[in-house]
């Protein structure tokens, strides 16, 4: 059998409509607008207030919306991949909710927990099921409702998070397209910097957790920045340096949209223009696994089959890697 390639054919999105601004985070905790523009550069972010809903609806929505602008049958999907640290439930898999709810009643479906690199990684194993030729379809879904685990009352993280989801399908190619090569990394010496300490099975909800507000996430925020910093930038360069890539061959780079410091540090590192660097950190803030989907999403009128991508993110575990995309459509 000749070498199969899993190309990205399709985006999709959702973001909720409410609009959470650094002016209304002043009104909540002891913060201001130029602070949080000036470290992070986010301005606002999105939140699902509706009680009811859920990570997984704003998965489906992006699915539907992909599903929709690529012309796709439910019924041809063999997999649905969820990316989030934010699941509807414990268990079953949020992207079993996805499964039923878009009818793509021939699908498996798993949730995958890496943080902020969750989209990288899951994006990795579809294409290595359509690449093994076990897999024709493949739905790749980053969502996350992070205000559901966000402590509203330490500023140190509530600036930073919004909720959102973004989609993509893979899809089998012959030609040499779509995901051409990854590297991922992980550290678990360093898992307590970036955590959610409640709510597993070390630590089962209980009155003591709920009052010491441990089922919010919490982040040691110096330390992460400058292993994220050095992470993206080192890991960026070395596919660059794999795939024979100079800062003139990219086209864009796709980095996690955690804070714009981290994405100008490692746009610099791989000598690449600015204009070639999506940035939507000002929008949405850190939407975790779907910071990259949703880039991909908003940039997709602007690409062009053959252009050159470097994703790129860096999050919880500690997880980090580049992924090298040759866009398909
Ligand atoms: O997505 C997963 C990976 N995550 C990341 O990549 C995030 C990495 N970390 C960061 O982006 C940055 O560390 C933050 C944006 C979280 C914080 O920026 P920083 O420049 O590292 O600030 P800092 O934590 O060192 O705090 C500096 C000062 C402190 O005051 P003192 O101790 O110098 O008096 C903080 O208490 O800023 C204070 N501060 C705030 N002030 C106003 C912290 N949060 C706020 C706030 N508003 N929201």
């Amino acid at each position: 059998m000749s070498k199969r390639y899993a190309g990205i054919t399709g985006t999709g999105h959702y973001v909720p409509e409410y609009v959470l601004t650094n002016q209304e985070l002043e009104t909540i905790v002891d913060t201001n607008d130029e602070w949080i523009r000036t470290r992070t550069g986010i301005r606002e972010r999105r939140i699902l207030k509706d009680k009811d809903k859920a990570t997984s609806f704003m998965a489906t929505r992006a699915a539907e919306e992909v599903l929709e602008r690529t012309g796709t049958d439910p019924k041809e999907i063999d997999v649905i991949i969820v990316a989030t640290v934010t699941p509807d439930y414990m268990f079953p898999a949020t992207a079993c909710l996805v499964q039923k709810n878009i009818g793509a009643t021939r699908a498996y479906a798993f949730d995958m927990l890496a943080a902020c690199s969750g989209f990288l990684f899951a994006l990795t194993t579809g294409s290595n099921m359509i690449e093994s030729g076990r897999a024709q379809k493949v739905l790749v879904i980053g969502a996350d409702k992070m205000s559901s685990i966000v402590d509203y009352t330490d500023r140190n993280t509530c600036i930073l998070f919004g909720d959102g989801a973004g989609a993509v399908l893979l899809e089998a190619f012959e030609e040499e397209t779509g995901v051409i090569d990854y590297v991922h990394y992980t550290d678990g010496d360093d898992q307590c910097l970036l955590y959610q300490p409640a709510g597993g099975s070390k630590r089962p909800a209980s009155h003591e957790t709920v009052d010491l507000h441990l089922h919010s996430l919490r982040q040691d925020g110096r330390p992460v920045f400058k292993k994220a910093t050095e992470g993206m930038a080192d890991v960026s360069a070395e596919i660059m340096q794999r795939n024979n890539l100079t800062g003139e061959d990219v086209d864009w780079l796709v980095p996690h949209q955690a804070n714009l410091r981290i994405i100008s540090a490692t746009a610099n590192r791989m000598g690449l223009d600015p204009s070639k660097v999506m940035i939507n950190i000002d929008k949405y803030g850190n939407t975790t696994a779907a910071t990259i989907p949703l880039c991909l999403y908003e940039w997709s009128d602007r690409l062009s089959k053959g252009d050159k991508l470097v994703l790129t993110a860096f999050g919880g575990g500690l997880t980090w890697g580049a992924t090298y995309v040759k866009w398909s459509v």
